[in-house]
């Protein structure tokens, strides 16, 4: 192969820094603030968010992560995403680089930095730079960096018409990896990008024994015809933070006659496809009705009542609720 006589100039700090800025202007994004521990603080140019290559979080994947929702300038359920965070971190044997009460405190007051008061916090944990090695480099200080963003966003049909999922033909993650939020997520990118090149919005993980797993960044759940709501074991798929606590809000549409039970157990794929309504679940999608799997329509192909239900309820939690963090802008 010939090498090209095309200038490949050795940069300098001034240079970085402003084809940093151009890649920016190019490409424009919404991140209004981002922590970083090897920084040692905030910035808020997004041209500034960077991570040295060596990361083992970049190069080999050794690192975790989370999000938290900015709900009317406050944040939701921080802490239910931290012990999460927390507990991935230890399953992939990660040092902290403080203590759970410092990383809180960071992440609060990065988003008093934003200045933003809907959208979206995401925060990770590195094992650090160092060398392009497998285990952490010697001396390597843990990273801890916190972006506040708009959010994922999703098109309003997926809440009016409802979705439609396929099943991946991408294998899941065995469960030590499924249940621990890692930054290992090409299975999860492929599924998406086959779903969305074959038509649909999304797809579903199905594991070795042939029970439903997961979506790519969201649960799934259904309703059986009998009207209960029945959602995976969490032995081989995230714990979703809104799925637990959509489980725990359930419990009102018991009461009000609307569901007959909540149940977390195995489901066969030919059970999920009887169900009288399939949702997904997350931070991001919140609650929104799958109306086809493949080439089989759920319900009657319209977002149903209980995902409505099921919404509406976590919206009022998201809104009022007892899970709030108040940000001191
Ligand atoms: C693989 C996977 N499953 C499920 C979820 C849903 O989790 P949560 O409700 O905490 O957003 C997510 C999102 O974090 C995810 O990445």
């Amino acid at each position: 192969m010939s090498v090209t006589n095309r200038l490949l100039p050795t940069l300098g700090e001034r240079e970085v820094v402003e084809q940093l800025r151009a890649l920016r202007a190019q490409q424009p994004v919404k991140y209004t603030a981002f922590y970083s521990s090897q920084l040692g603080g905030i910035v808020t140019d997004p041209a500034l968010m960077v991570i040295p290559f060596d990361d083992h979080m970049v190069h080999r994947g050794h690192g975790v992560f989370d999000t938290a929702g900015i709900v009317n300038g406050r944040i939701y359920d921080l802490d239910a995403h931290l012990d999460r965070f927390l507990k991935s971190a230890e399953r992939s044997k990660l040092k902290l680089p403080a203590s759970r009460h410092e990383m809180r405190d960071i992440i609060i007051r990065t988003t008093a930095a934003s200045g933003r008061r809907d959208g979206s916090i995401r925060y990770w944990l590195s094992s650090g730079p160092g060398n392009l090695d497998l285990t952490p480099a010697a001396g390597a200080e843990p990273g801890f960096f916190v972006m506040i963003f708009a959010g994922l966003v999703y098109p309003e049909k997926f809440k009016t018409e409802g979705v439609k999922v396929m099943t991946t033909t991408y294998p899941i993650k065995p469960p030590l990896y499924a249940i621990t939020k890692t930054t290992n997520y090409l299975p999860n990118v492929l599924m998406q990008m086959e779903a969305k090149a074959k038509g649909f919005d999304n797809g579903v993980f199905i594991d070795h024994a042939g029970h439903v797993g997961e979506s790519s960044n969201m649960n799934v759940a259904f309703v059986s015809t009998d009207n209960v709501l029945v959602h995976p074991k969490f032995d081989h798929i995230l714990a979703g933070c809104t799925s637990q606590r959509v489980l725990q809000l359930a419990r009102t549409l018991i009461e009000s006659g609307q569901l007959k039970d909540v149940r977390v157990a195995d489901i066969t794929m030919s059970e999920a496809l009887a169900s009288r309504e399939m949702l997904l679940i997350g931070s991001s999608v919140k609650v929104t009705g799958i109306v086809q799997w493949d080439q089989h329509t759920i319900g009657d192909g319209t977002p149903g009542p209980i995902a409505r239900a099921l919404l509406q309820l976590l919206e009022e939690d998201m809104r009022s609720g007892d899970r709030l963090i108040d940000v001191p802008y």
